[in-house]
């Protein structure tokens, strides 16, 4: 992990605890896939030998979390794993209220539903899909207003994360009270990884406020949001990765977090705000849903792990390795000519397969081949996010109305794989690449009325098409 001059930067922790990966011979893959319908999400574990599918709740837990686990109070109102939680993420955040949630998206619909979205607009950088979902299936709108560059593969702006502050100013402005919210996704996952500046923020909360609107976080992965200013934000280099993340939160009037990311753990989520009378609501809604406020569909042991993981995550030996470890892969997928999302994000690679396979047109699913490949080669998962996630049947009977991106995200878990699964990582892709005029698109045999990517059936298109 080679970005200082002269040492190479290594994993920060020894291995305590392995688990094996499965090794599959090419003609078991192909059998595989095929029992899958071509859809990695129909894959089983024991059928993948790197997982890059997600990074959410797949990373590993240190031997701290995992005593913490044992010593977790299971009391069922006032859990003590509870209040340490609270006390770590007030001491990192400053949020009055801390709300615990099974997942990130359990802490989206609490937060739209409270607040009240129906009839209402969000407007955000990017809304991750589950975001988006949860605003429109209480009847708001979900409108995204990332810079420019930020939809250009190619460019290499330092903070492709970062709302259009003009567009965010004219959206206020013409929409008024119709505005519930402005929502800052960090890092911006639908938009490759990629940070949102603090001058970005702290622009967009002064709009906002100027507008009498609230903001919050998506905080999913705010500790490498933090990490990637302290590297790349001018003035910011001498700041502790744990100061940026103050500022950051001090900016916000709350936040949602999936702490299946930079929690480090591998369930959990977070709703913390700042308005009591909106927490109070929140809470009903909760105990509605989720469970009691002090455990909110976790156990206290899932709480007592998360408390240890948001202090963890903080460490900049942690945060200067994960960030590397991104930009070791990337590097090495450069130098071959592979089609990059630009310039390398937090938690992922992304391989945009519309470059590297000209010859399949979105809507034969450049993507899916490209991650089809994979598995096929080495029995690697990566997931398509292009037209089969975010396209849809077009009410004609054409082809699918396509998305704007086709890319395969080749996603990181955390402290799990070492460089030299990411060597012979490199060297899968350097195959695949080698053998990219061969490779052939897909079609759609089935697929369900929404979020068709997690259960569609595919099959490969012949040869001439
Ligand atoms: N927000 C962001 C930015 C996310 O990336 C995710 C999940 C969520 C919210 C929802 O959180 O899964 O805990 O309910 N992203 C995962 C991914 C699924 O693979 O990128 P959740």
């Amino acid at each position: 992990m080679n970005d200082a001059p002269t040492r190479q930067i290594i994993e920060p922790f020894r291995i305590k605890v392995t688990e094996p990966l499965p090794f599959t011979t090419r003609g078991q893959r192909e059998q595989f896939l095929r029992d899958a319908h071509h859809n990695g999400f129909l894959l089983r574990g024991s059928q993948v030998t790197m997982d890059l599918l997600t990074d959410s709740g797949t990373g590993a837990m240190s031997a701290a979390q995992w005593a913490a686990m044992m010593t977790g109070d299971e009391t069922y109102a006032g859990s003590e794993s509870f209040f340490e939680l609270e006390r770590v993420v007030g001491e990192l955040t400053g949020m009055p209220f801390v709300i615990p949630t099974h997942q990130g998206r359990a802490s989206e619909h609490i937060l739209f539903a409270a607040a009240g979205v129906t009839g209402r607009t969000v407007l955000a950088n990017n809304h991750f899909d589950t975001t988006r979902a949860n605003v429109e299936y209480l009847r708001g709108r979900a409108v995204d207003l990332v810079i420019a560059e930020g939809r250009d593969p190619q460019s290499t702006h330092p903070f492709k994360g970062n709302i259009d502050l003009a567009a965010l100013e004219r959206n206020l402005k013409e929409l008024g009270d119709e505005v519930l919210m402005v929502l800052m996704t960090v890092t911006n996952n639908a938009g490759g990884g990629q940070p949102v500046s603090l001058a970005n923020l702290r622009a967009a909360a002064s709009l906002a406020r100027a507008c009498g609107r609230p903001i919050f976080l998506d905080a999913a992965r705010f500790a490498e949001n933090a990490w990637l200013i302290k590297e790349r934000e001018p003035g910011q280099q001498n700041r502790s990765a744990l100061e940026i993340a103050r500022e950051m939160f001090s900016l916000v009037d709350g936040f949602t977090m999936s702490c299946k990311k930079d929690g480090l753990v591998n369930i959990g989520g977070l709703l913390c705000l700042r308005d009591p009378k909106l927490a109070e609501q929140a809470r009903s809604l909760l105990i509605l849903t989720e469970g009691f406020p002090t455990y909110g569909g976790l156990a206290g042991r899932d709480l007592a792990a998360l408390a240890v993981g948001l202090t963890e995550v903080m460490d900049e030996d942690y945060l200067r390795y994960r960030i590397a470890s991104v930009r070791y892969l990337y590097n090495a997928l450069d130098k071959m000519g592979m089609p990059l999302m630009r310039p390398a994000g937090g938690h992922a690679v992304y391989i945009d397969a519309r470059a590297l396979y000209p010859h399949i047109l979105p809507h034969q699913l450049p993507g899916v081949t490209l991650a089809n490949e994979l598995y096929l080669e080495a029995g690697v998962r990566a997931v398509e996010i292009g037209t089969l996630m975010f396209g849809r049947p077009d009410p004609g009977g054409g082809p699918d109305v396509c998305a704007p991106l086709e890319l395969v995200r080749l996603a990181f878990p955390r402290r799990t794989y070492t460089q030299s699964h990411v060597d012979w990582l490199s060297d899968i892709l350097a195959s695949v690449f080698e053998r990219r005029a061969l490779a052939r698109g897909y079609r759609i045999t089935r697929q369900g009325e929404v979020l068709r990517a997690f259960t569609a059936h595919l099959e490969p298109l012949p040869h001439s098409a």
